[in-house]
């Protein structure tokens, strides 16, 4: 295997896995970050973010001298032969994703790549991004290759390192082919493209999920109309292959970090390209009708009026195993329970005090009992398996009513039933007894 030299440029969720994963195939690595206080942290082991494994791989790295920290972009480029930019892409105006971040890294180091180095964009990025790469590092030896990233937060370092597929796309192919071979020891399937193919196998991957997320939640509110089981139906239809099991889990709406800003960017992109996009378009729709389902759901449990009411909140991540708050249908959820006057705590176990500008509005317990104590509800919001092995029975004897709006079906509702609580799921049939279960 060919040992690179590697610069990483954003020490975030893909970067930092990027990073202490390629360090731990065998390349030596070098991470960039503006966030001082996060390098320094990193330079000493310390990893901030919540991502299983991931610190082990750090330290590992730094122990063997094979990863290494820095503050800004200049610092970490000068002798790599492959810079991976892993800077975020938000949310921009008109829902297109914003940039910013990627060209001023790029104005950057434009003046300081090594002859014949590699450029690679991890971040999602639009068609077209690649060749706007290029255009403005301005340097004719430099190819610019796309390599989206599909890591799940939760499980950034396994999928990392288990990856179902590598996409490299670029015009020059013996740099697409360079980029690949770095993760030749994964052994897995290799798709080499262009690299606006690359770029698009980004979107429509995302995109392709969050529909069929809104579908599932579709499917979930026809049934408690009809009177049909979501978990029978779903069991019934991940059987096809040509379906599969995975997303098939009506929830409180997607969300995160990554499946909503990307679904509005492939739809501002295809207008920009004059095409209408009806399918994607209902899948944002859905989504904003199914968080405002739940609300509904709530007022419902509580009988009426939610204006000074007390809500437990369980869950205040986008999903379980994170801490990421980015764009968590829990806290829309959270939002507008709380527009309509609810009081409310919450207990996540990825969140232990609140995060200003994130959480505001909510009081953020460290302690399940201390969220339900009082309270008219309790609202599960995220799919921590931990929820379903809480003390019930305490819970029970705090709570001013025992009803639980398990928004994730994550709850054994028969477990709930023996000490009293009322469960209200999604897309079930309402406290019938299970059926074959
Ligand atoms: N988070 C995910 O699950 C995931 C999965 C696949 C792809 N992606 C994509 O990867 C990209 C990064 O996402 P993330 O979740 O890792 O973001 P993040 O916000 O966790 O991390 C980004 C990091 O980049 C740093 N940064 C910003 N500007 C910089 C600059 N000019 N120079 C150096 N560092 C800079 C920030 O300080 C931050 O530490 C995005 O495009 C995202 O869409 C994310």
């Amino acid at each position: 295997m060919f040992v690179r030299r590697i610069a990483v440029v954003g020490t975030g969720y893909v970067g930092l896995t990027t990073g202490a994963c390629l360090a731990s195939l065998g390349h030596r690595v070098i991470c960039a970050d503006i966030d001082e206080r996060r390098v320094e942290e990193l330079r000493g082991g310390r990893v901030a973010i919540l991502e299983p494994g991931l610190a082990e791989l750090v330290t590992e790295g730094l122990a063997a001298g094979r990863l290494d920290f820095v503050v800004g972009a200049r610092n970490a480029v000068p002798r790599a032969e492959v810079v991976f930019l892993c800077v975020p892409t938000p949310m921009g105006e008109g829902g297109a994703a914003n940039l910013a971040a990627v060209e001023s890294v790029a104005a950057e180091v434009s003046g300081l790549l090594r002859p014949n180095c590699v450029v690679v964009n991890k971040s999602t990025v639009p068609v077209g991004t690649a060749a706007r790469t290029a255009a403005l590092l301005g340097r004719a030896d430099v190819a610019v290759v796309s390599n989206p990233e599909f890591l799940r937060e939760g499980s950034a370092v396994t999928d990392f390192l288990n990856p179902d597929r590598i996409v490299v796309g670029c015009d020059a192919q013996d740099a697409a082919e360079r980029v690949a071979a770095l993760y030749a020891r994964l052994g897995a399937p290799t798709v080499l493209t262009d690299a606006a193919s690359a770029e698009m196998v980004k979107y429509a991957a995302n995109c392709f999920l969050a529909m069929k997320l809104s579908y599932v939640n579709a499917v979930a509110e026809l049934c408690e109309r009809l009177g049909a089981d979501v978990l029978d139906v779903t069991e019934g239809i991940g059987y096809d292959r040509r379906i599969g099991q995975a997303f098939l889990s009506p929830g409180p709406g997607w969300g995160g970090s990554c499946l909503p800003k990307d679904t509005h960017a492939l739809l501002q992109a295809a207008a920009a390209a004059d095409f209408d996009f009806p399918l994607l378009q209902a899948s944002l729709d859905t989504n904003t009708r199914q968080r405002n389902r739940m609300t509904d759901k709530v007022r419902a449990a509580v009988g009426g009026s939610l204006d000074g009411v007390h809500i437990g909140l369980l869950g205040l991540t986008f999903k379980a195993g994170t801490d990421d708050l980015r764009d968590s249908p829990a806290l829309a959820v959270a939002a507008a329970l709380r527009a309509e006057g609810a009081v409310l705590v919450a207990y996540d176990p990825g969140v232990r005090a609140s995060v200003p500008g994130m959480t505001d509005g909510v009081e953020v317990a460290d302690d399940p009992v201390k969220a339900a104590q009082g309270a008219a509800a309790i609202v599960v919001l995220t799919e921590w398996p931990e929820f379903r092995m809480l003390d019930w029975g305490r819970l029970a004897e705090v709570v001013a009513n025992r009803v639980v709006v398990d928004t994730r079906n994550l709850l054994d509702a028969d477990v709930l039933r023996r000490v009293g609580f009322e469960v209200l799921g999604v897309g079930r049939r309402p406290q019938l007894p299970p059926v074959g279960r």
